[in-house]
């Protein structure tokens, strides 16, 4: 899409930004700007600045600026294209037709013959559409009908789904070869209710039902042409279509109330109902046929015929940022359909990864706080108790560039899930998609519902200020982290700890660079795992503490003393492995040429460290016969080593022990680690430096490469760790 640059010019530069903020918030003259609460983060002094003549703003608090299409784009929630062409209906400045043409469609010409299915089917299709007159009455309809839609073959198997909650419900609504039963419908086709002409001649009739140009609605008295639609206003139509059907058919008005929505929520919302019938908006929009296939609310069988995809099902109308109607939601009346609901596809108005419902409807209530909730009902629900700002995606999980716009509008977000295991995998990939916004100033929360609630169940069974309460103690993220995994893995086992430890090392890794919450994250659920990390911390301490001026060399030998079976897996290896050098990733021709000898992992020999290497092997020789008890282990390492490496050592043994056991500690894992990195770069640096002298290209390539690898590990790992750890003297 390529809209030219002085177009875009233009319509940030005309656009009344005033008015466009001021819908949001209060903006008041300050000299020759305009000042107000920032609407982007929540504020009570405001430091959020409009300039009227450069047309752009900016927020000192929370730094967000821009022009008029960014605004639209990050507050409206609008996409590029729905930010220009709105400002382009606001200016009138015209934005080339082809940049346009994708919310338009060809209408079909007038046509005499066709006339609003409900009153006389058009003779191509009356062969379909039998009596229209000896109709049931609406409720026996139902009934009976309804069992011919159950008793079809089952297309959609919402149980197989569960596992992947991430599914696009209508893909699989749409492979089932459709409509067998459509040449031999059992029923008639057009199934509205005796009722229907009756209440639509009550008082004025609605416009769609007058007028000859059904379907045209209100755009069919402005500049678009007769040959041209607009699928907005089609949209509209048919969002006033189905919510006047919902007057006329009991049944699904009943449906409604008896899951306890009130009236007036029925008109905030614009709950409707899309009749039986196969073909009811076809009949109802005879010109605008281009436009519902479009809209994807048509579509077309095998046998090239053309049905409705929404058919006795109650509707939610999918609303934009600025409440225009884009897509509908339709759920069966009975549990037992499958699919429970259908939305309708992804249109050029509608785009699932960016709509939430129930945005629109927050807005107008300006909520401040965000729930992401599963359903509609959820959303329903909890407005109608007034609980304000709950939001669902559409049928596939949240996205992070969707979590990453709530959390401008507010730091805090709540997301809520189901307690069944569907939902819980949903709440863990959510959580995985958010971790890289989650920068230090946000929050996620999760809240799920006991007894396997949803916040609609729960709503109607304790009340919107139970569910206040609930959501008001939602667990923080570190909490339901640990919740979560600890359910998973058996914590009573040293295995299972440091199972549940890597995976929460490697999901706060996903966390924005720099992020404190990854070291905080990490070291609170170290602690609540038996405080590991603080030992650690601690036997370092503990080692300055004891003799601040050893080399890295020796603190390292000193800890394997304590530790001999640290070497039960060869550290360097692990360190190797860990940091992903093992699986370098080279270009070909360097590949090529490359000596094995220079990608093996580096060995204790490299280290060019003789008492290191002294105690190394001397321990993975006798690693099988030592004493059980630290202290008398250390001296039969002792006993076996070079004289000159047991000189050093027993200096210094009997402190270190003494320091180390009065403080408790019993495990030196990951000082070691540390340790021996440390070593490790140090080596590849010196390295480096000897091939720079004696160039070897390949070589230094490699070397250059695999020092890439180890730093990058170990930032990652220093992240983690305390700001205030001590680097060592070395
Ligand atoms: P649920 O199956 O959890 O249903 O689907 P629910 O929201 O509790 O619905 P009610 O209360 O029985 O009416 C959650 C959401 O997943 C999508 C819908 O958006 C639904 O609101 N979904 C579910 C579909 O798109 N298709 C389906 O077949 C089922
Ligand atoms: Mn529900």
């Amino acid at each position: 899409m390529s809209i030219p640059n002085h177009i875009l010019e233009q319509l940030n530069s005309q656009a009344d930004l005033i008015s466009i903020i001021g819908r949001h918030t209060t903006l008041k003259r300050a000299g020759s700007e305009f000042k107000g609460c920032c609407p982007f983060h929540g504020e009570k002094s405001p430091s959020f600045y409009v300039n009227p003549q450069k047309n752009i703003y900016h927020c000192f608090g929370c730094s967000v600026g821009g022009n008029a299409i960014s605004f639209l784009r990050d507050y409206e929630n609008l996409t590029f294209i729905e930010a220009v062409n709105e400002l382009s209906k606001q200016t009138g400045i015209e934005v080339p037709k082809e940049e346009q043409q994708n919310v338009s469609y060809q209408r079909t010409k007038k046509q005499a013959a066709i006339k609003p299915a409900s009153r006389a089917p058009a003779a191509e299709t009356a062969k379909f559409q039998p009596a229209v007159d000896n109709q049931l009455p609406a409720s026996i309809a139902t009934d009976s009908q309804q069992k011919n839609y159950t008793d079809q073959p089952t297309y959609y198997d919402h149980n197989n789904h569960d596992s992947s909650y991430d599914h696009n419900y209508e893909n699989s609504y749409d492979s089932y070869p459709p409509l067998d039963a459509y040449d031999s419908a059992p029923y008639p086709m057009d199934s509205y209710p005796a009722d229907y002409q009756d209440a639509t001649n009550n008082g004025a009739p609605p416009a769609w039902l007058t007028d000859t140009n059904a379907g045209a609605g209100s755009h069919s008295d402005n500049s678009v042409s007769d040959k041209d639609g607009n699928l907005y206003d089609l949209l509209e139509q048919i969002q006033q279509f189905y919510q006047h059907n919902l007057t006329i058919h009991p049944h699904a008005k009943h449906y409604f109330l008896s899951r306890g929505i009130t009236e007036d929520i029925f008109e905030t919302f614009g709950l409707g109902y899309a009749p039986f019938g196969w073909q009811h908006l076809e009949h109802q929009f005879p010109q605008d046929i281009e436009g519902l296939k479009a809209l994807g609310l048509v579509r077309q069988s095998e046998s090239g015929r053309d049905y409705d995809l929404l058919r006795d099902r109650v509707i939610f109308p999918i609303r934009d940022n600025q409440g225009r109607t884009i897509g509908f939601g339709g759920r069966a009346l009975d549990d037992d359909v499958k699919p429970k609901y259908i939305n309708s596809s992804d249109s050029p108005v509608f785009h699932k990864q960016h709509v939430l419902y129930g945005y629109y409807e927050s807005r107008q209530q300006r909520a401040d706080s965000w729930l992401v909730v599963e359903g509609y009902m959820d959303v329903i629900a909890l407005y109608q108790s007034g609980i304000y700002g709950a939001i669902a995606s559409m049928g596939t999980a949240i996205n992070e560039s969707q979590i990453s716009r709530l959390l401008t509008l507010n730091p805090t977000l709540t997301l809520s899930f189901d307690g069944d295991s569907a939902g819980q995998k949903a709440a863990w990939r959510t959580l995985e998609v958010a971790l890289p916004v989650l920068a230090d100033d946000k929050e996620l929360r999760f809240l799920t519902l006991p007894n396997n609630h949803d916040p609609d169940t729960f709503i109607k069974s304790q009340g919107g200020d139970a569910m206040r309460e609930q959501i008001k103690n939602a667990m923080p993220l570190s909490q339901y982290i640990f919740a979560y995994l600890s359910e998973r893995y058996d914590l009573t086992l040293v295995e299972g700890k440091a199972k549940l430890m890597s995976q929460v090392r490697s999901l706060t890794m996903a966390l924005p660079k720099g992020s404190s919450f990854r070291y905080l994250l990490n070291n609170d659920i170290y602690q609540k795992l038996g405080g590991k990390r603080s030992q650690n911390k601690e036997a370092r301490d503990a080692l300055l503490d004891f003799d601040g001026d050893m080399t890295i060399s020796q603190q390292l030998q000193l800890c394997f003393l304590f530790q001999p079976r640290a070497l039960l897996e060869d550290p360097i290896e692990s360190i190797w492995q860990q940091a992903g050098i093992n699986r370098i990733n080279l270009p070909a021709h360097i590949k090529e040429k490359a000596s094995p000898d220079i990608l093996r992992a580096l060995a204790w020999e490299d280290l060019q460290d003789d008492a290191l290497l002294d105690i190394v092997s001397t321990i993975k020789r006798c690693l099988n016969y030592l004493p059980q008890d630290a202290n008398a282990a250390a001296h039969f390492i002792l006993s076996n080593v070079k004289p000159i490496t047991q000189e050093m050592l027993s200096r210094n043994w009997g402190g270190f022990y003494k320091t180390l056991t009065t403080r408790n500690i019993l495990s030196l894992d990951e000082l070691i680690e540390n340790l021996v990195s440390q070593l490790l770069e140090r080596n590849m640096k010196k390295k480096i430096q000897e091939l720079i002298k004696n160039p070897d290209h390949i070589k230094l390539a490699i070397v250059r490469k695999q020092t890439q690898l180890l730093n990058d590990w170990l930032r990652a790992q220093q992240a983690e760790q305390s700001a205030q750890m001590v680097t060592v003297q070395s």
